[in-house]
């Protein structure tokens, strides 16, 4: 049997990500808050809650683990609503929560990323109309100011916003996160005021901080054609990744805004990327199908032999990772994958699906890609959303009455993985045997 390691560059960064409101519990004043105080919004009607515990402090049990595991960084996300609880007002409390957490970081050797914005908005914000209203970027700025100049010192990555593409699709098209709208135009307006509002942060962030690395991070969904030989199939997977994947980077690239039949031009959008964020979960074969407009006559399905996740929300298909790669490769920038990872509450499918995409990671680096770091969905279960507590992203399990984590078998093998800085025969032959012969053939 063949023994060797796939050798990641030196410096590479390991962590996993996590993000404010499905993390630290007790969330009161923000729109998700009242989101999942809605009946049928959320799954079984879960909430948030306490969630893992974070603002009591658990933070420290969560990452003292992270770091033991060979973790060398670690992506947060501050939450707006706890430093800003009003449009007139700074909750300095919040801030040292921050403070004492990027303390705690730093004495374990973990680099941050700092998340300004993750899906939340403060309930005020959302009472005057969220992402739909022109002011909120005015106000969005002013706490991007109020956080980068507290923790410039310790922070040098940002990530302005958190899958703006996805937030819009999920809020305005599809309306399981509040505001719960179908309505394009709707959707338009918040899209251009996320890009206004990253980037007044990007400029904001670069203003008070010469050195830093500020972009986004953005949903990235695989698209396949169907069939190799049907340009309609060929049409219908370009139309998905304009739409999909690359409605927020074009108004990067140009200023060109882009959606459904509304266009439109911020200049104040272009080139603010400093590194290219991307989170790849997934992928699907397209084929262009003429009776769903509504779909931008597209129909969507599972490649052959990706393996579902437990509830069927993700397949495994790790070239949609090659593609995402190759695709962040244009920009000639920096690359993170600041999220990937498989809901998986038995461990099953998580070790292979972890090797597989990683290896791809791999793959692109050792071909001189500029990667530089990788942060796995998640270090612990957490509150997913509108699917609430019914899927489990975490390399640890979380008993979310009792707290107690409990780990699971990808925590070893991610763990062995960042000692090693690489994929060794030996960590795949332990905990990933099924997918040995794909990766180290003899
Ligand atoms: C991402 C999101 C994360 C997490 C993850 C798994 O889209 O940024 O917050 O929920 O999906 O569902």
């Amino acid at each position: 049997m063949p023994e060797a390691t796939y050798q990641f560059p030196e410096g590479f960064l390991w962590g996993t990500a996590t993000a404010a409101h499905q993390v630290e519990g007790q969330n009161t004043n923000n729109n998700w808050a009242a989101w999942e105080a809605e009946p049928g919004r959320i799954i079984n009607g879960d909430k948030a809650g306490l969630a893992c515990d974070w603002w009591n402090g658990r933070w420290e049990e969560d990452l003292k683990n992270a770091a033991r595991d060979g973790q060398n960084a670690h992506r947060f996300s501050v939450e707006w609503s706890r430093v800003m609880p009003a449009p007139d007002r700074w909750d300095e409390g919040a801030l040292d929560h921050y403070r004492e957490m990027l303390k705690g970081m730093r004495r374990l050797g973990l680099t941050p990323v700092v998340t300004l914005h993750h899906f939340t908005d403060p309930l005020w914000i959302y009472e005057m109309g969220g992402w739909e209203n022109n002011q909120t970027p005015i106000y969005f700025e002013k706490f991007v100011r109020k956080v980068v100049a507290a923790f410039k010192d310790e922070v040098k990555l940002w990530v302005t916003l958190n899958e703006p593409n996805g937030l819009v699709v999920n809020s305005y098209v599809e309306g399981s996160f509040p505001p719960g709208k179908k309505d394009f135009k709707a959707a338009f307006r918040a899209l251009k005021n996320l890009i206004r509002g990253h980037a007044v942060a990007w400029h904001a962030i670069h203003d008070l901080q010469a050195d830093a690395m500020a972009s986004y991070a953005l949903y990235y969904r695989a698209f396949f054609p169907k069939s190799n030989w049907s340009p309609l199939d060929a049409l219908a997977t370009k139309s998905l990744m304009g739409s999909v994947n690359e409605v927020f980077s074009n108004a990067i690239k140009d200023g060109q805004v882009k959606f459904a039949l509304f266009k439109d031009f911020i200049r104040e959008a272009v080139g603010t990327q400093d590194y290219v964020g991307i989170q790849y979960y997934s992928s699907d074969l397209v084929s262009f199908t003429p009776f769903k407009p509504g779909e931008l006559f597209t129909s969507r399905c599972c490649p052959p032999g990706a393996e579902m996740s437990e509830t069927g929300f993700i397949n495994s298909f790790p070239d949609g990772m090659t593609q995402a790669l190759k695709w962040a490769r244009q920009f000639r920038l920096p690359i993170y994958i600041t999220e990937n990872g498989v809901e998986d509450s038995k461990d099953t499918l998580r070790p292979s699906y972890l090797a597989q995409h990683l290896h791809k990671v791999w793959r692109a680096a050792n071909f001189n890609y500029q990667v530089k770091g990788y942060f796995h969905w998640s270090q612990v279960d957490n509150f997913e959303w509108e699917r609430g507590w019914s899927q489990r992203f975490g390399l640890w399990k979380l008993d979310k009455e009792t707290q107690k984590r409990t780990r699971r078998r990808s925590a070893d093998l991610y763990a062995a993985i960042c000692k090693e800085n690489g994929i060794s025969s030996e960590a795949v032959r332990k905990y990933a045997p099924e997918v040995f012969d794909i990766l180290f053939p003899s």
